[in-house]
């Protein structure tokens, strides 16, 4: 028999949030609504799309190889981040297929069999599956009070620990962790581990005290910074993410990526999501009157939830969350449950979280 490796045969294939397609297929249902998977209700900027639309009448280009390089869209990302104190170029940026290729690249890139990686837990689950893929081990930090334990995680690094990942805002808790505690952490990791900063919520923060990743990198911090076109941008079909860091960092990470790992489609997509900040704007608005709307829900109904600082709420129940999914799925309404008593809702337009709201209610009666 072919026998994969001891430590692939263990991992725990990712589980996406069910498509409304194939929930609709299975019940016969039509007009269900997905709050499953954290993408941007009002889809991508009509300035993507019309980029899009541009490039594909222009018919031959499809046949081509998308700019290996993405040029364009990099260039466009570093004027972005740059400012009068700190200037990042071109050779500080890498494009990924969703930030999540740039996880893997660089845990490849960093990290074999036996070395070690800390994490908080609950975090983002794919930080643990490509540990793992290497044949590396994941050190899970619980959080305390949601959020992620910055000085427990500091304690937990060894001679062996290549990366440490910190998910801020955390995904499934959308909590932050603040500039001061950030500080020290930044003072006790060492000079040969590298700090993978998943910013993928980073334009929904409101909070006055979030860290400045960058900031860091400017003084020479080794530090991968993961930002991503799926979230408030609204492109997560089209898979595009970037990375920032260091040169001689980047430079590594292009060792191992592949030639074209991002499509002509998504780079076009992505500049001109980019450069459109009123679809942003909007974006950014609809997700705080929605969480508004469902913080005084939720308030009113009586459950525990954790303020968010993303596009989604963490809410604690005292039933079994995954009955609680299921007999949600049945009424048309996909959530992500995420723990025992756990589950994640995005929050999504306003009709849909009024009908989140109304589900929800009733179900959390029956079972
Ligand atoms: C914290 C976090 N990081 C990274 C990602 C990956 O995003 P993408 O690969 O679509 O850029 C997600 C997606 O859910 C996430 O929640």
């Amino acid at each position: 028999m072919l026998k994969s490796l001891d430590y692939v045969s263990g991992i725990k294939p990712y589980v996406p949030g069910k498509p409304v397609s194939e929930l609709e297929r299975e019940l016969g249902i039509t007009e269900s609504v997905k709050l499953a998977s954290n993408e941007n209700p009002l889809g991508p900027s009509k300035k993507a799309l019309r980029a899009i639309k541009n490039f594909i009448s222009k018919g031959s280009e499809v046949g081509r190889y998308p700019d290996g390089g993405g040029f364009y869209l990099r260039n466009a990302i570093a004027s972005r981040i740059s400012n009068a104190r700190m200037y990042f170029g071109i050779e500080s940026i890498i494009l990924g297929n969703g930030s999540n290729e740039l996880l893997d690249i660089a845990v490849r890139t960093y990290m074999t069999h036996g070395d070690e990686a800390v994490m908080g837990y609950p975090s983002f689950v794919v930080y643990s599956m490509a540990v793992r893929s290497v044949g590396a081990k994941a050190i899970e930090v619980p959080l305390i009070d949601q959020r992620h334990d910055l000085k427990k995680m500091a304690e937990a690094i060894t001679e062996r620990t290549k990366i440490v990942f910190i998910a801020n805002p955390n995904n499934p808790t959308g909590t932050i962790n603040r500039k001061d505690e950030f500080k020290s952490f930044m003072k006790k990791l060492p000079q040969d581990v590298l700090l993978i900063a998943d910013e993928a919520y980073i334009e929904y923060v409101t909070d006055r005290s979030y860290p400045d990743t960058l900031k860091y990198l400017s003084e020479g911090r080794n530090i991968l910074t993961l930002r991503t076109f799926s979230k408030a941008y609204g492109l997560a079909g089209l898979r595009i993410g970037y990375g920032i860091s260091k040169p001689e960092i980047i430079n590594e990470l292009n060792k191992i990526r592949e030639p074209f790992n991002t499509n002509s489609l998504s780079q076009v997509a992505a500049l001109s999501a980019l450069l459109d900040k009123g679809h942003l704007k909007r974006s950014i608005n609809l997700n705080n009157e929605g969480k508004r709307y469902l913080y005084k829900a939720l308030d009113e109904i009586g459950v525990k939830y954790v303020p968010s600082e993303t596009n989604f709420i963490y809410i604690l129940l005292e039933k079994d969350s995954f009955t609680l999914y299921n007999a949600m799925l049945k009424e048309g309404v996909i959530i992500r449950p995420v723990g025992q008593k756990e589950i994640r809702v995005t929050v999504g337009l306003p009709e849909e979280n009024q009908r989140f709201i109304e589900v929800f209610k009733r179900v959390l009666e029956v079972v």
